[in-house]
């Protein structure tokens, strides 16, 4: 299919995008028609049949099965390897909390970490007297690994950071991190809420050990879903924080002899019931990315709409953008001279067209999904012009 022919049948199967110039899939993507029919259909067969029948438990065992393995290929992993979460928070505690941290072990992060990164880091320090490190990165635009290396040393345990920040659009130098972190006997825990689904991932290539991610963002899924990797030694090294029947193997729990045995994949941190509806929506449309749109075509395309987006903003009148050109992706920040970002924000979304302003640096952020086209960036370009006049106007 050429390519114009392409993006017409994908914005054709996402009302959302033809409603807005929808311009913040780093906060939710648009819902594909397959994900909502899938869901539709779910929340159908749970009402019909009652989901009590032998059946049913076959069917939510097999659409979660289905959604590890979408992850899987995804992340170039083995589904045994992917726990189901709800969002990627989910997946970064379970890794953070599942160490028995001693007091005085160190964690190395960043300072462009979310705060869904933030605070299970903080809540260890907190708990256990962990001492947090972070490596001050500014935009990203520099050497990013020397500068965790700096703080890499015998006492380190973890290393904590995103593989694309979500404030600057920053891709992070996460394999060469996991380098410096193993000589050390470090686990590396990445936060994948702005790569999965934006650019390619290869857990394995990267050598890292946990890699948690999102359904609701790139990966166009519903709200409520997410996934995380865990390698061979990460599974071998984290203790479970959470624990449920969906954690431990076939006739795992004996309460009156006292043993529990967890199941032996990552499926060990799952913990007991989920919203199905939703795992149908997230397998669905992970289906259709993966075999309708086409992951490469996806990550070649947010990369191509990415450089426009900064080309565009670049050639603007006083706006400044803080991205790092030269590692980028589908995330582009910027400012705007005189303007306030909220209020840029807000006067933006009056006229359709939606991003979002983000606080660390205070700032404008665009995300360019696949779906997108050069169309919507020139629209928020020349919607800017008007909305900027009429914040600095006040
Ligand atoms: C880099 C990053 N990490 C974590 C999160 C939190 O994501 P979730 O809601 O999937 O936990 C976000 C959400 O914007 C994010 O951008």
């Amino acid at each position: 299919m050429e390519s114009s022919e392409k993006i017409q049948s994908i914005r054709a199967a996402m009302p959302a995008v033809r409603e807005h110039v929808y311009l913040n899939t780093g906060t939710f993507g648009p819902l594909p028609q397959v994900a909502i029919d899938a869901m539709r259909a779910e929340s159908d067969r749970e009402f019909r049949d009652g989901r009590i029948t032998t059946a049913s438990y076959e069917r939510a065992n097999d659409l979660k099965q289905r959604a590890r393995q979408e992850v899987a290929r995804l992340l170039g992993c083995r589904p045994e390897q992917i726990a189901l979460t709800r969002h990627t928070t989910d997946g970064i505690n379970l890794a953070v909390m599942g160490r028995n941290w001693q007091p005085g072990e160190e964690l190395v992060t960043t300072d462009m970490e979310h705060p869904g990164a933030q605070g299970p880091i903080f809540n260890v320090a907190r708990r256990y007297g962990v001492i947090v490190r972070t490596a001050r990165l500014g935009t990203g635009a520099g050497d990013v690994a020397s500068a965790m290396a700096r703080l890499i040393g015998p006492r380190t345990r973890m290393v904590v950071l995103s593989h694309l920040t979500w404030n600057t659009g920053a891709i992070l130098p996460v394999g060469d991190v996991a380098e410096l972190a193993h000589r050390v006997g470090a686990l590396v825990v990445v936060d994948g809420a702005q790569s999965a689904g934006s650019i390619p991932v290869d857990v394995a290539a990267l050598g890292v050990d946990v890699y948690a991610i999102p359904g609701q963002k790139w990966l166009c899924g519903p709200e409520g879903t997410g996934a995380v990797y865990f390698s061979d030694a990460a599974l071998d090294q984290l203790h479970l924080t959470v624990v449920g029947y969906a954690s431990l193997a076939p006739n795992g729990l004996e309460p009156i002899g006292g043993y529990f045995v967890p199941k032996p994949t990552a499926e060990r941190f799952e913990v007991g019931g989920v919203h199905l509806p939703a795992i149908a929506g997230q397998v669905a449309a992970m289906r259709w990315l993966r075999e309708e749109v086409e992951y490469d075509w996806i990550f070649q395309r947010i990369a191509e709409l990415g450089r426009y987006a900064v080309g565009r903003l670049a050639a603007t009148d006083g706006v400044a953008v803080l991205t790092p050109t030269d590692r980028m992706a589908g995330l582009v920040s910027f400012t705007v001279r005189g303007a306030d970002p909220q209020r840029l924000v807000e006067a933006l979304a009056r006229r359709d067209v939606i991003v979002r302003w983000i606080t660390h640096p205070y700032s404008i952020r665009l995300s360019a999904g696949f779906y997108n086209t050069e169309d919507d960036i020139d629209r928020l370009i020349d919607a800017l012009e008007d909305a900027r006049a009429e914040v600095s106007e006040r």
